[in-house]
């Protein structure tokens, strides 16, 4: 390897290593972490459990690092819930295990479906999208009585 290549991966190198330094330490400095991103409209923050009527619910789901909120939730059978979901940082999965129900957490965003539950059991919900190192953590329960 010819001097100057040597000198300019060495180069490129220690310039690589001083700003990604140089950004982790100002990103400490400055209290900087993942931006939080829920629905601009500030829909919802927080993950609930709503009624609409007699047989259907609503359901806010927040997905954030790593849980789904609200974590496990009651309705009774034959009820049809409707699931409104977004993330509060990064994309995370959402799948309710024995149901056709697989959606994407998207900051910034809300998907909805509906579905509805005539058999009783409880539900486990899923993250299906790796997102980070509490990733096989992240489930929540639907509990139908
Ligand atoms: Cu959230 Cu994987």
């Amino acid at each position: 390897m010819d001097r100057a290549e040597k000198f300019i991966i060495s180069f490129s190198i220690v310039v690589l290593v001083l700003f990604v330094t140089g950004i982790i330490i100002v990103a400490k400095g400055a209290g900087i972490d993942i931006a939080e991103c829920v629905p601009s409209d500030k829909t919802f923050t927080e993950g609930r459990l709503g009624q609409l009527d007699e047989h259907t619910y609503q359901a806010y789901y927040v997905a954030k690092m790593w849980a789904f909120e609200p974590r496990e939730i009651e309705i009774p059978l034959e009820s049809e819930l409707d699931i409104f979901l977004t993330s509060k940082d990064v994309v995370h999965g959402f799948h309710i295990n024995e149901k056709a129900v697989n959606l994407m957490a998207v900051p910034g965003t809300i998907n909805k479906y509906r579905v509805k539950f005539s058999k009783k059991g409880t539900y486990e919900i899923v993250c299906h999208e790796f997102c980070g190192t509490g990733h096989q953590n992240m489930v929540g329960k639907i509990i139908v009585k």
